[in-house]
């Protein structure tokens, strides 16, 4: 399998606290990675450092073979990267549709083919419905689903996922987690900061568990709920 995505001793660090720790990662093609960990551990600093949104302060990153480290989100999500956030905060006034033609003018200057797209990624998240109403009147597992559809509008090869699953109902988790494996089938891969153990089990290849800072294991999802390092670290903190 080809590697689309490395990060290679990342540390990040505010003021005198390391968030990171030299943490490395390996993500292949059609690969789902899951990014686990107590509060606090650092997730969201690494994939921040990994996606772009901060520059770590050692170690690098690189994107289908090329040294992305100080490179912008902007530049990322031209080369293939796309993202959601983990508060999603969708442009409330506006339509799902008109939410969605944002990012897909970043590729496609041209109204009909950016309207083409976005119809397309709605269509494909289960919004297709409700493309003309305003964001404000989605609910959560819906504004979960247009958060992704605004990152898939970025036609990303590579698609990074900050807690998508919190908060949803046990239908709407399953739509969700059957909706993730579907984007991978379909030639995504896809690293994933969840804290919900079911889809983590169900659509990881690989699971990396930070906590304070450091990688304390990886492996299979398996691998790691039996690790004994990880029940400590959990039960540990929470
Ligand atoms: N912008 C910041 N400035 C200062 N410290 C920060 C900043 N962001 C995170 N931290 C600190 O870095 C550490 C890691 O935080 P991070 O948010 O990455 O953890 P997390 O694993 O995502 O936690 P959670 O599961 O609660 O979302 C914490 O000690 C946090 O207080
Ligand atoms: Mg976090």
């Amino acid at each position: 399998m080809p590697e689309v995505l490395r990060a290679e001793g990342v540390s990040v660090r505010f003021g005198g606290v390391t968030a990171v720790n030299r943490v490395d990662l390996k993500l292949e093609d059609k690969q789902i990675l899951g990014l686990i960990g107590p509060n606090g551990a650092g997730k969201t600093t690494f994939f921040n450092a990994v996606s772009g949104f901060v520059f770590p302060d050692e170690g690098r990153v690189v994107m289908f073979g090329r040294d992305v480290t100080r490179e912008p989100p902007y530049k990322r999500a031209r080369k293939g990267m796309g993202r959601t956030f983990q508060t999603e905060r969708p442009f409330e006034e506006l339509t799902v549709l008109e939410n969605v033609l944002i990012p897909a003018f970043l590729k496609h200057p041209s109204r009909r083919d950016a309207e083409r797209l976005a119809r397309e990624v709605l269509a494909e998240v289960g919004l297709g419905e409700r493309a003309d109403q305003p964001a404000m009147d989605l609910n959560l597992a819906r504004r979960r689903r247009l958060e992704l559809a605004r990152a898939l509008a970025l036609e990303p090869k590579i698609l990074f996922l900050d807690e998508i699953m919190a908060g949803l109902n046990p239908p709407a988790l399953r739509e969700m987690i059957n909706l993730v494996r579907q984007l991978r089938d379909r030639g995504l891969a896809i690293l994933m900061v969840e804290h919900i153990m079911e889809a983590i089990i169900e659509l990881c290849d690989h699971v990396i568990v930070l906590a304070s800072g450091e990688k304390i294991a990886e492996g299979t999802p398996q691998q790691v709920i039996n690790d004994s390092r990880v029940v400590e670290a959990y039960l540990g903190t929470d």
